[in-house]
């Protein structure tokens, strides 16, 4: 530093980045950011902003002034970070949504969607064969999940994929927008359509702790096939604990949320942190706190 330059203060060099959400206490984020914060001794922080929908636009635009170097976006937040955005990368453009924001040097607020880099990095990770024989793809659903974990599937080389969700006009759209490699079932059929299948993934929110049931039948899905699901509490829900029991290999919700974050602690932070099986416990552990 040039003799007589004032030194940076602390609030300067300490980055801090935060999750956005509506309501935002149940996100697990800050869990997996103070985590990694701490194990790579980095001075830094994350923290939980809730915003209100008819203030999101301004937040996001004051993002730098608050003292963020960026932010992870959830529910119901994600379209607004994208619109908000002044660069968005391929992954965001695509998915129409955005979950991971971060400011350049110039103060320009860059999007991206990590939803499908975690879903397919940790699916990859599990399950390195799950496109062995390029055998269809059933997912549920036809929300914002499944909307990335289309796009997801879909750069990764799936050739069939049958989507099935309670409201089909919702599913029609989705699969309108991903082009002919997917095909609409009736939520009614989606037990039908598991024979031949590879991979099944829940991607809807049934199932999870204070939601409705999953109600499914998986008497003719292939005993080698993959079932995977979004849902992350309970860590094994009922649909994992059912696949499992007939022999189906299972890949659960957590490593989706635990890689999803990858990207977006680099950005913040400079250092690419890892995805270990003490992480994940150490998420696991907060999950069963609940
Ligand atoms: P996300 O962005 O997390 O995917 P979402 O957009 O609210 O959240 O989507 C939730 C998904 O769960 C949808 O596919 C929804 O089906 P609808 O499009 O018919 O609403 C599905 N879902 C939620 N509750 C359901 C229920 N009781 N039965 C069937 N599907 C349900």
């Amino acid at each position: 530093m040039r003799s007589g330059a004032k030194a940076p203060s602390k609030a300067e060099t300490v980055k801090r980045a935060c999750v956005i959400g509506w309501p935002v206490a149940h996100s697990r984020s800050p869990v997996i950011h103070r985590y990694w914060l701490k194990l790579y001794g980095l001075e830094g922080d994350y923290e939980r902003e809730a915003v209100r929908p008819e203030e999101i636009e301004h937040f996001l635009r004051t993002l730098g002034g608050r003292g963020y170097a960026g932010a992870n976006v959830t529910l119901p937040h994600k379209e607004a970070a994208l619109a908000a955005a002044d660069r968005a990368d391929y992954a965001a453009a695509e998915i129409g949504a955005a979950n991971t924001l971060w400011l350049d040097a110039r103060g320009l607020l860059h999007a991206s969607n990590t939803d499908a880099y975690g879903f397919m990095t940790h699916l990859s990770a599990e399950a390195p064969d799950w496109n062995k024989g390029k055998l269809p793809v059933l997912v549920l659903g036809a929300g914002g999940a499944a909307r990335a974990i289309l796009h997801g599937l879909i750069e990764a080389g799936a050739a069939k994929i049958l989507l099935a969700n309670r409201t089909g006009d919702r599913a029609k759209a989705l699969a309108k927008s991903f082009g002919p490699r997917v095909s609409v079932i009736r939520w009614e059929d989606r037990n039908q359509a598991h024979a031949g299948c590879g991979l099944l993934i829940n991607a809807t929110s049934l199932g999870m702790t204070g939601k409705a049931p999953l109600d499914i039948d998986l008497s003719t899905l292939p005993e080698n096939a993959l079932v995977a699901d979004i849902v992350y509490s309970p860590l094994e829900t009922k649909l994992l604990a059912a696949a499992k029991g007939r022999g189906n290999r299972v890949v659960d919700g957590l490593g989706m949320l635990l890689y999803q974050a990858v990207p977006g602690f680099e950005r913040w932070f400079g250092l690419r942190p890892e995805v270990t099986p003490e992480l994940r416990a150490h998420v696991a552990a907060q999950l069963g706190a609940q």
